[in-house]
């Protein structure tokens, strides 16, 4: 069982990741989690914050001379403007200087309010710094070392951005390979550039009126086996750990896999994928489907054709030009906080869902084909693809 948690607060000394149950044998490199970490960073419409860190891997335990070792694997992204938050984050002297403030006006949609009534504290700080999506930087680093543990299965993944605000990209038939490469060039991470303009006059306005905006991304993970999941429990349905993964990252609202929402008015007939024999086995199945509106997923397992999964992120809670609140201190009506934030996150929940994604992959990988070393997870997996062609 591979198990990910993280640690850290956004000011704190830096974002910790942790996975439990990687196999042992992979070989990686720096640059496999740095080139990703630096890819979040990216992304028109981020604020300051993107500027002051440069995020790198530091590797805690688990990994020697570049090969995992089956051991817990801890990494650390040390947050480089702790040096300017270091008073008022200490662990154990009061909060002192310019930063100390207390955080008595919760901003509406952030997790501020109902954190500090909760947790039942009177400075929303000890609630906003975890709430933070400086956590996602954890969620790529770990995710990078597990979409190089699925690559040894030529399995890979894409996150692009589909809308932003009104501004919507037509991608639906661009094939995949082009998805990546057209996305990555795009500083708003869309592969439709006509889109990509709007998108950004949309969080340029949105900037001005100091507003901010949300939007959809879509994930296409490839080169799954058919069978990777399973119908029997809820928590073995990979479609099921896949929306878990998206909602748990800040600010998601709603998941779809396949068409999802965008099917619902149409009939079985127009809805569902066809089966038909190939000789081209796809996922090591002969059995495969002529269209893919199910996004690659039945019954909770994998069909072989490619995984693919939308989400729609809600526009940043931090606005410029604040919401009505109530002051925590004297419950009078007060203007919600105002600090550093973005207009706009959407292209960067793109990189970050294809990494959860990545996760989610690796532990069912791991669930299905042992997870002791990289190895035996191999002879696993060419055995059970080689059963399977035979189907
Ligand atoms: C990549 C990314 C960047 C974000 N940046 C900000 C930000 O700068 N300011 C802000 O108020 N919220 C930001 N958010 C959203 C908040 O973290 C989130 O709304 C908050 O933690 C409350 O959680 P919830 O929206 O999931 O309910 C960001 C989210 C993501 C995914």
């Amino acid at each position: 069982m591979l198990r990910y948690y993280s640690a850290g607060e956004s000011h704190g000394r830096g974002i910790f990741a942790f996975l439990d149950g990687f196999p042992a044998g992979l070989r990686v490199q720096p640059d496999d989690i740095n080139f990703w970490l630096a890819e979040r960073q990216k992304g028109y419409g981020r604020g300051g914050r993107q500027r002051i860190e440069k995020d790198e891997v530091d590797v805690l335990s688990g990994i020697r001379g570049g090969v995992t070792l089956g051991s817990p694997i801890l990494l650390a992204v040390w947050n480089r403007d702790f040096k300017n938050w270091e008073s008022a984050m200490d662990p154990w002297k009061p909060s002192t200087g310019d930063r100390a403030r207390k955080v008595v006006r919760p901003r509406p949609s952030h997790a501020d309010l109902v954190g500090a009534l909760k947790y039942e504290h009177d400075d929303c700080r000890n609630i906003l710094e975890r709430a933070s999506a400086r956590e996602t930087a954890a969620r790529v680093a770990a995710g990078a070392l597990c979409r190089k543990l699925l690559a040894e299965f030529r399995v890979d993944m894409v996150g692009h951005v589909v809308q932003i605000g009104e501004a919507t990209a037509d991608t639906d038939r661009t094939p995949t390979g082009e998805l990546r490469e057209r996305s990555m060039a795009s500083d708003v991470r869309c592969a439709d550039p006509e889109a990509g303009a709007r998108m950004r006059d949309a969080i340029q306005q949105a900037k001005r009126d100091k507003d901010s905006l949300g939007g959809i991304i879509e994930v296409r993970a490839w080169g799954l086996p058919a069978g990777l999941g399973s119908h029997t429990q809820g928590d073995r349905k990979l479609d099921a750990a896949i929306a878990h993964a998206m909602m748990s990252i800040q600010a998601v609202k709603g998941v779809e896999v396949g068409i999802g929402f965008r099917g619902a008015h149409l009939r079985g007939s127009a809805y569902h994928d066809e089966i038909v024999w190939s000789d081209a086995p796809r996922g090591g199945s002969h059995y495969v489907r002529t269209s893919n509106r199910l996004g690659g997923t039945e019954g909770g397992m994998s069909t072989g054709e490619e995984l693919v999964a939308r989400v729609v992120k809600k526009p940043i809670s931090t606005l410029m030009r604040p919401l009505r609140s109530v002051n925590l201190e004297t419950r009078q009506p007060d203007a919600a906080l105002v600090e550093r934030s973005d207009t706009c996150a959407v292209p960067a929940l793109a990189l970050i869902a294809e990494h959860a994604v990545a996760i989610v992959l690796a532990q069912f990988f791991i669930d299905q084909f042992g997870g002791d070393s990289v190895a035996q997870m191999k002879r696993s997996y060419d055995a059970y693809v080689a059963a399977l062609s035979e189907r």
